[in-house]
């Protein structure tokens, strides 16, 4: 925050936030606990049916692609801001049917759903393992009226782990601890262990030996998840299950639960919430930002010493300070005369602008926007009906109440002045959404008004999914825009299924070792929520990073989907020449590795659209049995192919790196290792540690600009292969998903393509290495 009169502002905004709770919000008052009480009576239904017990009511569902629904008091499905259009139908062959004690069940194929006498509900696998377990609810509720609070307590098995919640700088394994589910700039960089950050979701992943499941309670109102995991009795000793308790101020208890092996649930998660918008193909290069460019010469400068240098440069992006007085859909033309000529120039170039969007509108009569929205009624009101003001960048401002589809609309048609200005994708910001207050949360009044897609709430229900409306006005306005090319968009906050409409990027990260470490904690949990394409700001955020931290985090975000350098204003430079020589040369290799794999990070992205999977995979993905792999935090997947250990720590020159099952190549030497179990490699500083999976198929482009196959040759008396999808353009294509499979024959590696029709033998086109 900057200035004393913004000081002022946000001191006034403070106590006015306060003033309007104090009168919009109801008083809590005396409170009534309640739980279920005993089962008496049931109604079977398509997939399940309704359960009732003497103080509630439990509706069970089963769908066909084997998610399982409940909600408590009523709740159904609809209506979320999670679920895309699409459901799954129940499935006509699950129905409740009687259990021991008094209690029901729900047997499907994939899941078998237990509901006791007094109202505890235990998924279980088709074998009759316990998954999760959770016991009875317990309610609170004024005794006066109105919505109630509530408590879940569930049981996971002893050596359960978890993972997800949205974006959380501690995990991807996460601690024992409580995390808040309300999305909050953290107001100044973040590092390990703050919390919670600008994009909380109620979605865990929870893996143990007895298989996978994911868990979402679709509520979007504050609450918190405490996590505890559990202890496994030594000799004849008991268990102690891990817990996790979620506790929510308000709103429905219902949730989802999705059971399977990774690929599976993250699959179904996709079908539920909506399949990863596939970014264009040049959102898979590198992007460089800056707060404080300051002017179009300042960017030409910058865009040409990346080509006199011979770094291959994607986008560029333009931060607040190209906009005229900090106002969204303006442009400071002192500075930055004729946009639209210095974006042809830079296409011509090879390279995008992307421009920044604030949600926040400047206050003031005679700001077009403003009075366009105004005259729209387009934003948020209190409970007398008036504007509520926060203090963003441009000062006092409103705020578009995006949970409107007319808002949505109005918002969305603004993107054609971006357009025309010549920028080619959108970086959203600061819409958790933030005020700056001097104290308390620095977001709206709780009271605030909003439609709610017509059903009409406040703040405490709209805060969360504040982003994720945003994110569906600038697409669907893009969409109408400009129907012929895909948009991309990335955001800061959001909620389950943003993914529909963009990625995101892990928000103001610490200069530091240990906001490298959470950048990848980022990246690796949201993939795990269903938001595949992230990536942090390589260098950090803020501060000065040394040359050897610089260059570590570069050589990470060379292997991330959105590979982006940026820093704050009056922080420390982030283009790759800023820190000598040697760091340049080692930076410009990871960008050229980078540039040849762009057919590998097509194919994710097209891949992830399919079939949900993240491109960026935690190490168990294919192997969640393998308990040391899911303590594993300093390496990841990059899709099946492969296994990347970035360096964490200063002064390192070699790391260990935990395997999971198969052979690996070192891609540096050639080395081959087998897993599972742990290897010490090399990490100079011209590299980080990066395995290929033998057998794998990888597209890669060759030196003459064409897309080519890189085969690692399968292990001995095994087969491998691989999946490619080939870049179909810009447009709404989707290309073809083509099959190789590899072997040995002899003494040669022969890889073969399936098709509908039959084998085709490819191994004359192929590059094999590992031999
Ligand atoms: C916020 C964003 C950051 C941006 C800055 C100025 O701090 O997280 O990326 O540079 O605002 O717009």
């Amino acid at each position: 925050m900057v200035g004393t009169a913004q000081g002022l502002r946000a001191v006034r905004a403070a106590w006015r936030r306060q003033r309007a709770d104090a009168a919009g919000l109801p008083r809590r008052g005396a409170e009534r606990a309640r739980v279920p009480g005993p089962v008496t009576g049931v109604e079977p239904g398509p997939g399940g049916g309704v359960v009732r017990f003497a103080r509630s009511e439990l509706r069970v569902c089963v769908t066909g692609g084997g998610a399982v629904f409940w909600g408590w008091d009523g709740a159904e499905p609809d209506p979320s801001y999670a679920l895309s259009g699409l459901r799954g139908e129940p499935d006509p062959r699950a129905f409740l049917e009687p259990d021991k004690d008094g209690g029901w069940r729900v047997v499907s194929e994939r899941v078998t759903v237990v509901v006791s006498r007094h109202g505890t509900v235990e998924v279980r696998t088709p074998g009759g393992v316990v998954l999760r377990r959770d016991l009875p609810p317990r309610w609170w509720e004024p005794a006066n009226g109105g919505g109630a609070r509530w408590v879940q307590r569930s049981e996971v098995a002893a050596d359960a782990r978890f993972f997800g919640l949205g974006g959380r700088a501690a995990g991807p394994r996460l601690p024992d601890g409580t995390y808040r589910l309300w999305n909050t700039d953290p107001g100044g960089s973040f590092k390990p262990g703050d919390d919670p950050l600008y994009l909380t979701m109620p979605v865990q992943m929870v893996v143990a030996d007895a298989g996978t499941h994911l868990v979402f309670h679709d509520n979007s109102w504050d609450g918190s998840v405490t996590l505890r995991e559990g202890e496994e009795g030594a000799g004849s000793g008991h268990d102690r299950p891990g817990t996790s308790e979620l506790r929510m101020d308000g709103g429905p208890l219902r949730c989802w639960v999705v059971v399977g092996t990774p690929s599976r649930v993250l699959q179904a998660w996709a079908s539920l919430t909506g399949a990863p918008a596939v970014p264009p193909s040049w959102a898979l290069g590198y992007q460089h930002a800056r707060w404080g460019f300051g002017s179009a010469a300042e960017v030409r400068r910058v865009v040409a010493g990346y080509r006199e240098r011979e770094l291959p440069l994607d986008a560029v992006h333009l931060d607040i300070d190209h906009y005229d007085a900090h106002q969204v859909f303006t442009v400071d033309r002192e500075h930055f005369p004729e946009l639209p000529k210095l974006a042809e120039e830079l296409r011509a170039q090879g390279t995008r602008l992307v421009s920044i969007v604030d949600p926040a509108v400047k206050a003031e009569p005679g700001n077009a926007l403003f009075d366009s929205g105004r005259a729209e009624d387009a934003f948020v009101r209190d409970a007398r009906r008036r504007l509520v003001r926060g203090v963003v960048w441009p000062g006092e401002s409103v705020y578009p109440d995006f949970t409107a589809p007319h808002v949505r609309a109005w918002w969305g048609r603004q993107y054609a002045e971006r357009l025309g200005q010549g920028f080619s994708g959108f970086w959203h910001d600061m819409n958790e959404p933030v005020s700056f207050v001097a104290f308390g949360d620095p977001s709206l009044p709780r009271s605030a008004r909003h439609a709610l897609d017509g059903r009409g709430g406040d703040h405490r229900e709209a805060h969360n999914v504040y982003g994720l409306c945003m994110a569906r006005a600038a697409y669907e306005g893009l969409c109408e825009l400009r129907p012929r090319e895909r948009p991309f968009l990335f955001s800061r906050s959001g909620w389950a299924g943003m993914q529909r409409y963009g990625g995101t990027w892990s928000g103001d990260v610490e200069t530091s070792w240990a906001g490298l470490r959470a950048s990848l904690a980022l990246v690796i949990g949201l993939g795990l929520c269903g938001v595949p394409y992230s990536g942090p700001d390589v260098g950090g955020f803020d501060g000065r990073p040394s040359a050897e931290l610089y260059l570590r985090w570069f050589q990470l975000g060379a292997w991330l989907p959105l590979f982006r350098t940026h820093s704050a204003m009056n922080a420390g430079r982030r283009e790759p020449w800023t820190y000598g020589d040697e760091v340049l040369g080692h930076a410009r290799a990871a960008l050229r590795e980078r540039r040849r794999l762009h057919p590998y990070f097509v194919t994710l992205s097209q891949l992830a659209h399919r079939t949900g999977a993240p491109y960026v995979r935690p190490l168990w993905w294919s192997a969640p049995e393998d308990r040391a792999l899911r303590d594993c935090d300093d390496a990841f997947l990059l899709g099946d192919a492969f296994l990347v250990a970035p360096v964490f720590e200063p002064g390192a020159d070699r790391r260990a790196v935990r395997l999971p099952r198969g052979l690996w190549y070192d891609t540096a030497t050639g080395q081959a290792y087998e897993g599972p179990g742990q290897v010490l490699l090399d990490a100079p500083a011209s590299r980080i540690p990066v395995l290929a999976r033998a057998g794998t198929v990888v597209p890669v482009l060759g030196d003459d600009g064409e897309v080519e196959l890189e085969v690692w040759a399968p292990m001995r008396g095994r087969t491998g292969g691989g999946l490619v999808v080939r870049d179909p353009g810009d447009g709404w294509e989707r290309g073809e998903v083509e099959r190789y499979v590899t072997r040995w024959k002899n003494d040669r590696v022969v890889v073969v393509r399936e098709t509908a029709t039959g084998i085709v033998d490819v191994t004359g086109t192929v590059r094999v290495r590992g031999v």
